[in-house]
């Protein structure tokens, strides 16, 4: 049966053009691109980065909901006050980051499989306790000649899938982030393909388990060329290609679509999830859950260096309302 209060809370993360802002970086990833800045990778230089996303004004009129990772969630402003207050204060809900990361899968070299099952009930308990309202799983699949292989895809989708029935056990809306990684040179035909394989398993995984597709958000890769593939295929092409992967691939009872950006630059983020939401309407509301593509000039203008915090908020609004934007279709700007 459906439970509508979590399908409510799920169609309100994608309404009035909002999308997600994916602040869930791990430590270890977080320091990785503090460090090819020079940004000293210490608990407190993350603190104070989250900060200045967290209190950028006007953040609520483009964002319904920020990710956080377990450090973020408890952190605090300069000030005292409590993130998730800020969050709450702001309108935007809390999100959490409940995987634990990746692992070699057995027997498949060059392939990986996401771990954090064990214990998840209690930390979600806890997390929605804390007062996060949603959750998020990430698992990759990286294109090769021989990958994904089946049971990479299978191993990772029943994990989503028990992840998000325990999510809809603890009342949270679950983010399923299957995604298949622009690493490689291969064709966007490989990698529609690829997605297609992924998607199917996917859904008939969260089936399985018995998982109510009207409180799941599906955040996934649009089909795109591999980072390395000579073709570097046009928006409109992308766009085509993608939607097409959806309406194959994805129940119209799911409560909708919000892409990651996956190391897209974010004008070509956003300039492509604007071309997807252009002409036939698809049975979801398509939006986005974008990290880098919403952070990356923020980042690289903070530097490190409180000084220039205006002018990151700066960049970071200018990201969020592209996005916002781009929901619309094109020929809106
Ligand atoms: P990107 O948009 O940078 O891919 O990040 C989204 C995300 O949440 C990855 O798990």
């Amino acid at each position: 049966m459906v439970d509508t209060a979590l399908q409510r809370t799920a169609q309100a993360l994608l309404a009035e053009n909002k999308g997600l802002l994916a602040i869930d970086e791990s430590i270890p990833t977080c320091n990785r691109r503090f460090a090819t800045l020079g940004i000293p990778q210490t608990e407190p230089a993350r603190r104070a980065y989250r900060e200045l996303i967290i209190t950028t004004s006007r953040l609520g009129e483009s964002i319904s909901g920020a990710i956080l990772c377990d450090e973020t969630i408890r952190q605090h402003t300069a000030d005292g006050m409590p993130f998730l207050r800020v969050l709450r204060e702001a309108g935007i809900e809390a999100g959490i980051k409940v995987d634990l990361g990746t692992t070699p899968l057995a027997g498949h070299p060059g392939e990986k499989v996401t771990e954090g099952l064990d214990g998840l009930r209690a930390r979600l308990a806890e997390y929605s306790g804390l007062g996060a309202s949603f959750a998020k799983w990430r698992a990759v699949f990286t294109i090769g000649a021989h990958t994904p292989s089946r049971a990479c895809m299978v191993a990772n989708a029943h994990a989503l899938a028990r992840y998000a029935a325990l999510c809809q056990e603890a009342g949270l809306v679950s983010v399923v982030e299957p995604e298949v990684l622009m690493d490689g040179a291969h064709s966007l035909a490989r990698c529609a393909h690829v997605t297609e394989d992924v998607l199917r398993v996917v859904f008939r995984e969260l089936v399985e388990q018995g998982v109510v597709l009207e409180g799941v958000l599906l955040k996934p890769n649009m089909v795109l060329p591999g980072l390395d593939c000579l073709v570097q295929d046009p928006v409109e092409v992308v766009a085509e290609a993608t939607r097409t992967c959806l309406r194959r691939t994805v129940p119209a009872a799911v409560a909708g679509i919000a892409f990651l950006s996956g190391g897209q630059s974010g004008d070509l983020a956003t300039a492509r999830l604007a071309a997807i939401n252009t002409g036939t309407p698809l049975p979801w509301p398509v939006g986005f859950s974008f990290g880098r593509a919403i952070q990356q000039p923020a980042l690289t203008i903070w530097d490190g260096n409180d000084a220039d915090m205006v002018r990151a908020q700066q960049a970071l609004q200018q990201r969020v309302a592209a996005n916002r934007n781009a929901r619309r279709g094109t020929g809106t700007e």
